[in-house]
């Protein structure tokens, strides 16, 4: 083990448009930690995690430089981050098979997030079950310390916590190769979708970031809500557009939607459901405004994301080499 210092590493699946779960639970947090560990953070895109569901190359080729052109859109700064697709650092599925022998069944039996996509009836693949030893290699291959994600994924981050314990008692004889990573999550570490499930790509509840105009009004206005009439007061409890109208409101600004629903209405006027939903698009447009302008900069000049996450993948692959040779060398290879 050489690095002490903070170390953050998170990762996105190119499996769809980057939605507001995404952004509120994780990327927001991402970019803050740009500021705080500047040449610490590793991002990357998984695209070997997305083969679990996405089986058209030149979907996933195309998805790929679509989440890198939206965190770049988004502020992250190669200068401070290094942004990177997963599939540059074929070092992980070695670690991954690494980790395999020093892991028992039993702990991927556990994993919430593979039950839960065979209860939503998608087919349960090796790759899906073994899923959560690829995340573990992704994390332990840079000597992350801290790992910023939504709840979805703190089992996935604990999962791996255990396997470095296990690769170590296992292979080291309690030595630390590897590094134990602590789980990082937002304020928003579950964001709810258009019917208040979690919002998720796999449910098909999402809001994308970028979405504006009637697009976006019309997704809005398919939030399921209670049937109370306009100018009626609205509950407040469990109310899904006012879940997500908090996320880009200060405290003041919650208080004051909470005084429209409670009175169901607005400077005099009758305030109901749908003027919740405009305003909550409204939000959205303004918020994602400037990155939505610098996004469509990215896509008019794809060779910019493409020097990047080129860079990027060289910078990430270097440090998972470090960590490679060392596993090799305590599990008796070469
Ligand atoms: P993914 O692509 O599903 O999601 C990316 C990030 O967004 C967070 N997130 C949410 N947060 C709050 N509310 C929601 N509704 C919501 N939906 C998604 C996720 O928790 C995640 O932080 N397995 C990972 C990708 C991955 C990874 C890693 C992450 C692969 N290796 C190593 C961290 C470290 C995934 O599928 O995330």
């Amino acid at each position: 083990m050489s690095e002490p210092t903070a170390r953050v590493l998170s990762g996105i699946q190119p499996t769809g448009d980057v939605h507001l779960g995404n952004y509120f639970g994780a990327i927001q947090n991402h970019l803050a930690l740009q500021d705080r560990y500047p040449g610490e953070c590793y991002y990357f895109v998984a695209d070997y995690h997305a083969l679990t569901t996405v089986h058209d190359a030149k979907a996933l080729r195309q998805s790929v430089r679509d989440i890198a052109i939206t965190y770049l859109a988004l502020g992250l700064d190669p200068a401070r981050a290094c942004l990177f697709r997963q599939s540059d650092v074929p070092e992980v599925t070695e670690l991954t098979w690494l980790l395999a022998c020093a892991t028992g069944r039993g702990l991927l039996e556990r994993a919430h997030a593979y039950k839960d996509k065979a209860a939503h009836g998608l087919p349960a693949s090796m790759g899906l079950f073994c899923y959560p030893i690829l995340m573990a290699a992704d994390i332990l291959a840079y000597d992350a310390s801290l790992v910023p994600v939504g709840q979805d994924q703190l089992q996935h981050v604990e999962m791996a916590q255990d396997m470095a314990t296990h690769f170590n008692e296992t292979f080291g004889a309690g030595a630390v190769v590897l590094r134990r990573p602590e789980p990082l999550m937002s304020k928003a570490p579950r964001v709810v979708g258009l019917d208040g499930e979690k919002m998720s790509k796999s449910y098909q509840n999402t809001i994308g970031l970028f979405l504006e105009g009637k697009a976006l009004r019309k997704l809005t206005s398919r939030i399921v809500t209670d049937s109370t009439p306009l100018g009626q007061p609205l509950p407040t409890e469990g109310d899904r557009v006012l879940a997500l109208l908090d996320l880009f409101l200060d405290e003041r600004g919650r208080e004051q939607v909470r005084g429209w629903y409670r009175t169901g209405a607005r400077d005099g006027q009758p305030f109901g459901y749908g003027h919740a939903k405009a305003l909550l698009a409204e939000h959205i447009e303004t918020h994602f405004a400037d990155a939505r302008a610098r996004r469509q900069h990215l896509i008019d000049h794809p060779e910019e994301v493409d020097r990047v996450l080129a860079e990027g993948g060289r910078t990430a692959r270097a440090r998972a080499i470090d960590t490679i040779e060392r596993c090799r060398s305590t599990c008796g290879l070469r």
